[in-house]
Formats: C-alpha cells, structure tokens, sequence
C-alpha cells in the first residue's frame, strides 16, 4: 500500500466511525467542523486519485447517476411477513397454537420472547461480503425484491463497512468483532417523524405535494431511480433480524442477534427487551401503545418472536408468515368519515383558515369531530368538498387533518368548495393579497379578530391575566362591553355582574387579576399588542433598545432595523402598526388606565441578547448551520448549549436523523424548535 491509500483507509475508517458515533449513538466526540476537514481531505484525495475510489468510501452516500430501471433480486432467502394479533386474546391464542408444536417436555412456559416495536418503514436486506455492503434491496413479494443498493449507500446510519472501523478508542474495541465473511442483514427503512415534518413543511414552502405520512416518504425515497435525491432524505435504519450468515460468531437466538449486530456497528433499536413471562409480554405492549406517540419514529405496532432459534426452526413457517413470531398491531390512526361542513376561522391577524367539521369517528381511541384543512389553496388542489368521505389522520399530539377525499365516493350533486368573498364573522369582504397564499379579513372591528386578540392579550405569554378565559372574552364582546383590548381595564365590577355566569366572587377575582396585570414589565405589554411578527423575544430586543412605548412608538424602520436582530419585515410591521390612529388610541388608553408605559430601571444594562438564561441541546443535522456554528449563535444571544438533554433543557434544537435526544426531550416535555425557528427567536 502506498502512503496516500494508506491514509485514505485511514480517513475512510475514521469517518466512518464519527459517522457512526453521530447517526448510530447520537453521541458525537468530535466537531462538526473537524469532521468536515477530515470528509474534506479525503474527498481532495479521491479526485486527485479516482482510482482509489471504493463503493464503500464515505464519500459515496451522496448518491450515483440516475438508473433507468432497478435490477430484479431474488432474496436467497424469502423474506417472510408476520401474522397479526389485534388483541390480548390474539395473543393468547399464538400461544396456545404454539404450544401444541413444541417438543415433549417443554411448554410455553419455558419460553423467552423477544419484544420489539414494529417499525412503519419499508424493509431492506443489506448484504455484505467480508465487511463491506455489497448489495440493498427492497422486500418486493418476499420471494423477489428490487436492488436499491446506490439508494441505501445514501443512509447515513447504514454502515458501508462492518464492523465500524476501531479508532484505538474503548468503546470501539466493544464495536468491532471480525466480519464475517457473507452476511444479509434486515431492517427497516424509515423516516424520523420530527424529520418528516419538516420535509413536508419545506414542501409546502415550495407549493409542492405533501407526504401523506412518514413510510411513504421513506418508500418513495428508496424507490426513487435517482439516489442523489434519496441522499437528500432523511432517512434512517434500524436492524432487526440475519437473513443468513456464513462465518462470524455462532448465534442461538434473536437477542443474541441483536447484540451481534448492535456491536457490528448497525442501529438496534433501544426499545427492545426480552421476557420469559408472557403477562409481561402482553404488559410490554400495552405500555407501548400508551407510549407510541412519544416515540420519535412511527411504530404501527409490537412484534413478538420466540427468542430461541432451535425452537423458531422447529415451529417453522406457514403459508409466508413464521409460527415463531407475531404482530401485535396498534389501531389505525388514520379513518374515513364524511366531512358534513366546511368553515371558516377567523385569526388574531384576520387571516381566515378552512376547517372541517366531521362526522365523529373514532381513531385510534379518540372521538375526532372536527380536522385541519391547513389554508385554501391546499383545499382547493386536494378539490375537498362538502359532502365527501375523506380520509382523516391523526398522528401524535398533532390536529387532526383531512388527507384527501376519496373521490369514488363523492356524491354526484357536489359542487367545488368556493372561496368565501366575506369574512364569516362580521360579514365584510375579505382581500388576498397576491404575493400570499393567505386570505384576510382587514375589518379591525371584526368581532371574531377582536376575540383572538383579546385571547392573546390575556395570555400567559403576555399580560398573564389569570381566570380570563375565550369564553369570557366572547360574552364581553358580544355584550358590547370590549370594543378594544384597552376595554379590559375599564370594565366594571356591576357590568361584570350583568353578564350570566358571574357572581360576586368571579367578577372580584378577575377584576383583581386586570389590576394586577398592570403592572407587568413594558416587554410583555408589547408582545401583547399583537404585533406581526413580534412575539415575546422580539419585544425584549425592541424594548431594551427603545425603553419607553413612545420613544418605540417614533421609531423609524432605519432605527429598527439598527437593533441586532431585527430584519426589515419587522421593523416594518412596526411602524405600520404604531402609524395606524386607532392603534395609537389604544395605546392612550391602556396609559390613561395605568398600565405600564416605561421600562423598569434595572441594574443591568439594557441587553439586546434574546437567549439570556435558556439552555439548548442540538440534535440531528441542521439544514443550513453546522453544530458549532450552531452553538456559536446561541451563545452569541446570550444562550447556553449542553449536550445531554435534562430537566434543566429549555430547548431541542432539532436537525435531520436526530438521535435519541429526541425522545428524550419528548418524554419530558421540553419544547422542541428547528433551526428556523431558533433564527425566528433572535427575531432574525
Ligand atoms: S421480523 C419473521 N421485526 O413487518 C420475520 N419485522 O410483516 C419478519 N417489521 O415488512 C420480519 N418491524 O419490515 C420484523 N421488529 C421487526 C419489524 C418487522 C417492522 C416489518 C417488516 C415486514 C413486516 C412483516
């Protein structure tokens, strides 16, 4: 070997360890800038020497030249599917057919089975000869499937070369038992749902089609002829199973499995356990239902397998579904019902938002009644109509949306769905403006805007004003008692007693909590005027430059735009809003009634770093900044970064192929951001 193809194997093992410790483990022990140079350097290397080129060089996950057609590949063995259970009874009954298949003297009370979730992706067999991935393809039949190789190259957590190369370090020698000289490995393709999102919201940035749900944007991803563009998905793996192994360690049973190919370098899911006691197998999924919208990967159900592989040959197969092993699967979270009527919402900013209200269903255990048409023109390119049967999804904490109609069942008298030309609520012409997708009411008396803005005036967020609920915001409005938010502080003790539902101690309660309101710091009074785009990390910055509601008031958009973080949109939108008079009478009125128009006076000098005091973790691959460029900019407004998620975490910067922060975070219940968002909250 000469020096240079000496020091590529080296770049090439230690990359594709890094890779592995920041995909695989989630737990990087090197920079980001510091695993470019090494990427860098050995890229600089190949295209002076393309000869030395290899399949599995790092390099090659960015995808290869468009094919016409995937070559056909019959799996040397078939790759079964699972029978399913549906219920405890189901469970049961596996059992018991077992049980009547096992030898003389044992009994399924001798059995250990291995539980692991059932991951909602498309499954792949990797094969790899003496270490190095020679050849991916999808399930097809079971029998004969499709070769995505140059597709599955592009996965960042599927190793190109087994074991993942020792870099001298502890817990590699741990990683690397020698590779065997053939084995198939099967899994799961999937899509991270945090990623997923995200790829849909980009979609519909773009005006382009949405995914209907995570495994089709993982399929579609795998069967895509050109791989440059797989390369550019978020997809990632996780092994289950050997389809075969010639060579390497002798393996007795499915854990051990796991365990080899966990220490071979391939992503085993954390979630799996092993149990002797079948209570505790039923008990396994029933936790795992109550958790399956935490987990940060869709799981559409459990399998259970018989963990011994002496007694998984002896049950067999039957039909193309092994005796040894079943599927516990959760309901469906998707359901069709007929959506009776759409309407019309109308927001804080008037923008006007479709929703549909449905037929109750039930999915997944919760009655849906009413789903998200998201805006207009998704409603209109979908053709949605009153009177369909449409396909409803409910994912995790999310609202529930309306996939798409099924037009098979459209009734023959329906008509397209017209664009209201009148605000629902009070009735005045609604303007779209043309560079927007959205649509507005721009009447500033409109009672449904007013109800928003004063629900948002109140809120914790802003001036935090306790047992001021949307219910009794409507009531005020409608009984003419609030024409603006400064209404608020003139309100009555006897014309809170008019209203219905108010007695002495209620009306005492919330006129107590408007009073004490008036107190809360400049900053919160400005985020509560509902300004576009200055939330409360906006009205930081702008009252720590501009330290009175009238020296803010006079500010120009150059004065504005002069303040870190703030970009012209919102300097703007500043500027217009103060110039509007009947804003500025509000402004008066919230004075005259003593609600704070100056900043505190604080010790500390007025600081414009937003991120004061918070703490933030990073995960996964961001879109446009490395981690350190990351981490740079958070402490750059004054923010912290650690790099374990606990308690004390405010926030979960979340990239692409997060690892198990994610669920981390998730489980408690720490907010999680994207990079935009991150930008959005230094107001750039
Ligand atoms: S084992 C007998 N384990 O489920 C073994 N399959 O119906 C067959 N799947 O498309 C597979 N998670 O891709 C196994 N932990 C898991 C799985 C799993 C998901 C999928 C598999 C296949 C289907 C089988």
């Amino acid at each position: 070997m000469t020096s240079i193809e000496q020091r590529i194997a080296q770049l090439r093992d230690e990359i594709n360890y890094h890779a592995y410790r920041y995909y695989t483990l989630d737990d990087p022990i090197i920079s980001d800038a510091e695993y470019d140079r090494l990427m860098n350097e050995l890229r600089a290397l190949e295209e002076a020497h393309p000869e030395l080129i290899t399949p599995d060089s790092p390099t090659q996950r960015v995808g290869a030249p468009p094919l016409d057609q995937f070559e056909k590949v019959i799996h040397p063995v078939p790759m079964t599917s699972l029978g399913n259970a549906f219920n405890d009874d189901d469970m049961r009954a596996w059992l018991t057919r077992i049980g009547r298949l096992l030898p003389e003297g044992v009994t399924t009370s001798d059995l250990t089975f291995v539980v692991e979730p059932k991951f909602d992706g498309l499954a792949v067999a990797l094969t790899y000869e003496n270490g190095v991935l020679v050849r991916g393809a999808t399930r097809g039949n079971g029998i004969e499937g499709e070769d995505v190789t140059a597709n599955l190259r592009t996965v960042k957590s599927i190793p190109l070369r087994i074991p993942v190369s020792p870099d001298g370090s502890a817990e590699l020698a741990e990683v690397g038992p020698s590779p065997p000289a053939r084995i198939e490995v099967r899994g799961e393709v999937y899509m991270p749902i945090a990623a997923f999102n995200e790829l849909n919201r980009r979609q519909a940035e773009k005006g382009e089609k949405l995914y209907a749900n995570p495994r089709n944007a993982a399929a579609g991803a795998v069967r895509q002829l050109d791989s440059r563009i797989t390369a550019r998905r978020p997809l990632a793996f996780f092994a289950y199973a050997i389809g075969y192994v010639e060579g390497g360690e002798e393996i007795r049973s499915q854990w051990e499995a796991l365990d080899y190919l966990r220490r071979l370098g391939f992503p085993v899911s954390p979630d799996v356990r092993r149990s002797r006691d079948f209570d505790e197998v039923l008990d396994l999924i029933h936790r795992w239902m109550e958790r399956r919208d935490s987990l940060p990967y869709e799981a559409d159900g459990v399998v259970v397998k018989v963990d011994d592989f002496a007694l998984q040959e002896l049950l067999g197969v039957v039909g193309n579904a092994p005796r040894w092993a079943i599927a516990y699967k959760f309901p469906a979270r998707e359901a069709t019902t007929r959506l009776l009527k759409i309407e019309v919402n109308v927001g804080r900013t008037g923008v006007l938002t479709p929703y549909a209200v449905l037929k109750p269903v039930n999915i997944g255990g919760v009655t849906v009644r009413q789903a998200s048409l998201h805006n207009f023109e998704d409603l209109a390119r979908k053709d949605i109509r009153e009177g369909d049967t449409v396909v409803v999804k409910r994912a995790g904490d999310v609202i529930p949306q309306v996939v798409k109609p099924i037009l098979e069942l459209r009734p023959p008298d329906s008509k397209p769905y017209q664009l209201p030309d009148r605000c629902p609520s009070c009735g005045e012409p609604v303007v779209k403006p043309e560079d927007e997708v959205a649509v507005y009411c721009v009447n500033a008396a409109c009672p449904a805007q007013l109800v928003r803005r004063v629900e948002y005036f109140v809120s914790r967020g802003a001036m935090d004003i306790e047992g001021f609920g949307v219910k009794i915001a409507e009531q005020l409005i409608r009984a003419g008692l609030i024409r603006d938010v400064a209404d608020i502080y003139y309100l009555t003790r006897d014309q809170l007693l008019s209203l219905e539902g108010f007695a002495e101690k209620k009306a005492d309660n919330l006129l107590a909590a408007i009073e004490a309101s008036k107190s809360q710091p400049l900053e919160r009074v400005v985020t509560a005027l509902g300004i576009r785009g200055v939330g409360s990390v906006v009205a930081k910055m702008l009252v720590a430059a501009f330290p009175s509601m009238d020296t803010l008031a006079n500010a120009t958009v150059e004065e504005l735009e002069a303040i870190e973080g703030i970009g012209p949109h919102i300097a703007q939108s500043v500027v217009d809003w103060f110039s509007r008079p009947r804003h500025r009478q509000v402004i008066e009125k919230l004075r005259r009634a003593g609600v704070r128009m100056e900043a505190e006076v604080t010790a500390a000098p007025p600081s414009a770093r937003p991120l004061a005091g918070l703490t933030f973790v990073i995960t996964g691959t961001l879109p446009t900044m490395t981690r350190d460029e990351a981490k740079a900019f958070i402490e750059a407004h004054g923010g912290k970064v650690t790099s374990s998620v606990s308690k004390k975490t405010d926030y979960l910067l979340l990239g692409e192929n997060p690892g198990s922060k994610l669920a981390k975070a998730q489980s408690l219940g720490i907010k999680i951001i994207n990079e935009e968002e991150l930008k959005e909250m230094v107001g750039g």
